[in-house]
């Protein structure tokens, strides 16, 4: 049977795949509009997003808000996941066998929403979605063909809130991303 938004979120909701449940308030399994065109990938729930059930509701949250805005987005023009769906502990980076385990949750997202473009927020999601070996520092605004998908990489806003110095580069690959919307998805704007 084809698959639909009810039946993932009703399949994902319980999931104990991994040790990553045995701590979570919530699990955060995505938001924004399910019909965007545009799909930015995090990493893994903080603090905030474990206690809310939303992603991106923290300090980096506000700083993607402000960044969405930047390039005339907003949330409900977009959608926003991560890589993985519960709170690693201390926010420590997701293990590859957590990642692993989480997979067929975002891959049933990507394939419902069969975005035109998605953007990897962080070296994680890079890594997973682009290429294991993947430089964010070296690669970030790059463009890369991924089954069909313009995919790109920016850095992770917590990054940009730890460094500002590297603001004005994501503030280039920003609007590389308006560009590349304007080119494939007008719609989005209109
Ligand atoms: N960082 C992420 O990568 N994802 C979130 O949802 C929040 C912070």
């Amino acid at each position: 049977m084809a698959d639909s938004w009810e039946q993932l979120k009703a399949d994902c909701a319980g999931c104990r795949r991994c040790a990553l449940h045995e701590h979570r308030h919530n699990l955060v399994f995505g938001d924004g509009s399910e019909h965007a065109r545009v799909l930015f990938v995090g990493e893994g729930p903080g603090e905030q997003e474990d206690l809310q059930g939303r992603p991106f509701v923290g300090p980096a949250g506000k700083l993607l808000d402000d960044m969405l805005e930047m390039i005339d987005l907003d949330r409900s023009r977009v959608y926003i996941a991560n890589i993985v769906k519960c709170r690693p502990p201390r926010n420590r980076d997701p293990l590859f066998t957590e990642q692993d385990c989480c997979a067929e949750w975002l891959q049933r997202q990507i394939a419902l929403l069969n975005p035109e473009i998605i953007v990897c927020l962080g070296r994680i999601a890079a890594a997973a979605l682009i290429r294991e070996n993947f430089r964010i520092t070296r690669e970030h605004g790059q463009w890369y063909n991924v089954e069909g998908r313009a995919v790109t990489a920016i850095y992770h806003p917590s990054a940009l809130l730890r460094d500002v110095s590297k603001r004005p580069e994501t503030f280039e690959d920003l609007r590389g991303i308006r560009q590349q919307i304007r080119a494939i998805c007008p719609e989005v704007y209109q």
